[in-house]
């Protein structure tokens, strides 16, 4: 039966967010991980906060053969486990009677004859105009039989359509290099409209990674020295503290930089480096990250040892935990060179940022999970207060945390409080639990709503993955070249090689400490 509106509470942030129309959610994957840990719990935030449509429907495929019942029954353990807000029994029995389950396999065309008959029925029952989004939470080797499927049964619509539309969320992994990316935006391109295709980096829908654009362009102070005159050098730390847990044979194909730079590194990189977008349309604000990515001068054989560093972890300890060094790690070869850290250093060759260096960096096994940019200014005159060259004054850094608690934080120097003339450097702090008092949506929460807004600002282009993966694959390439079969370490639970130490210090700067 359609329901009543489910509007639990009135949130202020409805008022300035899209309409968002009914519509059915076929979940590729649904009895997958990503679907229990995330989607589900995104999905049942959203109805909490008043944010889904009036009336939808959630059909999770999968080929674990299961009821309906079954489905929710596994998928409600899932917001008890994983969920932002609590789940309350009365919502999640409305919740509950929208979602749906079918088993099939994604290469029988018969699961898409099903899928069809199935989602009609559903569309009938609970009045819904047509309106159809599926998401691939899949293996990146499904994504050509379901999109053909999609297509061949007639689901996917004609993708251009506004109204009913047909819409399609990618997950990462797209691809695991230029060529292999450009396979997979050739398959969904064939059967979607790219406005349709939203390719999902879930790090652009976390609070402060959306701050960083309304923190340069929504304050005046900082727009005017945001460039190469002011800033000194940006840091960009990933870090991550678990190691690759039961994930072997996905990590093994991947390493840090296919994991975490291709998307999430050079993602945050174009956010901070940016032109000023001319309005807030999806694809001029896209125009402009991808920019960026155009001005990344290329990391070529030549260069790669000088601006790379990848790195694997040892036994060690994190958590108080025992983690047995990454060639140990079960389903790992014994001689893998498969990169659990990388460090890099690029620059992005334009005007703004000429001179600049950008030094990224991301690792398993460090000691904490934690996600920064760090903007570092330039020193002072050594006049003043800053006179004594052995003691020198710390340079100003604005810092964007994005895990684990979001906010910001601008270093300033102080004068410590005395008849001596001395300072101190001090920071001050913006935590967006304390100001805002709630917690901030999961990134899932924000992404899903803008699909079913068909607002793609926030998602991944096909210029775009294509060209960071053309920079990335370019990176791999040079390392395949040089034929390495060992690669410098680091203990589990330190933060990284002494390498990345010297990449960074031979241009007389330091990694944060974080
Ligand atoms: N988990 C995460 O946090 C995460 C984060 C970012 C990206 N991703 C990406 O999201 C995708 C899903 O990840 P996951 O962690 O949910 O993986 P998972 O737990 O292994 O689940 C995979 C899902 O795909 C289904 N599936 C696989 N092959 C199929 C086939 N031939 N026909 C029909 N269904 C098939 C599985 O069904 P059955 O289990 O019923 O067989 C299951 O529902 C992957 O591409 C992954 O790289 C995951």
């Amino acid at each position: 039966m359609p329901s009543q509106s489910h509007r639990i509470e009135h949130s202020p942030a409805q008022e300035t967010l899209p309409p968002v129309e009914p519509c059915t959610l076929v979940i590729f994957g649904g009895s997958g991980d990503l679907a229990r840990r995330r989607l589900i719990p995104a999905l049942y935030n959203l109805l909490l906060d008043g944010l889904l449509p009036s009336n939808y429907v959630v059909l999770g495929l999968g080929r674990t053969p299961m009821s309906d019942e079954e489905f929710r029954a596994a998928v409600r353990d899932g917001v008890v486990n994983h969920s932002r807000q609590a789940l309350i029994q009365d919502t999640w029995n409305v919740f509950a009677r929208h979602v749906f389950y079918l088993a099939g396999e994604n290469d029988d065309p018969q699961t898409y004859v099903r899928l069809k008959a199935r989602a009609e029925e559903l569309e009938r029952t609970f009045q819904l105009p047509g309106n159809r989004i599926f998401y691939l939470s899949i293996p990146p080797s499904s994504f050509t039989p379901v999109c053909e499927g999609l297509a061949g049964s007639g689901l996917a619509g004609t993708s251009t359509a506004r109204s009913p539309y047909a819409r399609i969320i990618v997950e990462k992994p797209v691809g695991r290099d230029l060529a292999s990316a450009q396979a997979i935006n050739a398959v969904t391109g064939r059967v979607f409209d790219e406005s349709a295709i939203f390719r999902i980096d879930h790090y652009l829908g976390k609070e402060t990674v959306q701050n960083l654009m309304v923190v340069r362009f929504a304050n005046s102070i900082f727009e005017p020295i945001w460039n190469h005159k002011y800033i000194d050098h940006v840091q960009i730390t990933v870090s991550e503290a678990e190691g690759i847990g039961t994930r072997a044979a996905y990590y093994e194909e991947a390493g840090a930089l296919r994991d975490m730079v291709q998307n999430h590194l050079l993602q945050l990189l174009c956010l901070v480096a940016m032109e000023p977008p001319y309005s807030l349309d999806p694809d001029v604000v896209r125009n402009s990250k991808m920019e960026v990515l155009r001005c990344l001068r290329p990391i070529t054989t030549k260069d790669v040892e000088r601006y790379t560093v990848r790195a694997q972890y040892t036994e060690g300890t994190a958590h108080g935990k025992p983690v047995p060094g990454y060639r140990r790690e079960k389903g790992v070869k014994s001689d893998s060179i498969t990169e659990t850290y990388v460090a890099l250093k690029c620059f992005v060759e334009n005007w703004r940022w000429s001179g600049v260096p950008f030094y990224l960096r991301t690792g398993k096994a460090l000691p904490l999970r934690a996600s920064e940019v760090a903007v570092q200014f330039k020193e002072i005159p050594q006049i003043l207060f800053n006179a004594n060259a052995q003691a020198p004054q710390a340079p100003n850094v604005l810092t964007l945390r994005i895990q684990p608690e979001e906010g910001l934080s601008l270093r300033i120097v102080s004068r410590v409080p005395g008849t001596r003339a001395q300072t101190h450097p001090v920071e001050m702090n913006f935590k967006y639990g304390e100001v805002f008092g709630r917690p901030s949506p999961e990134a899932y929460e924000r992404l899903l709503l803008d699909v079913m807004a068909g607002d793609a600002s926030r998602f991944m282009r096909r210029d775009a993955v294509e060209a960071s993966w053309a920079w990335i694959t370019q990176i791999l390439e040079a390392w395949e070249k040089q034929g390495q079969h060992w690669l410098p370490e680091y203990e589990a639970g330190t933060w990284g090689p002494v390498e990345a130490d010297r990449l960074i210090q031979s241009d007389g700067r330091s990694w944060r400490v974080l």
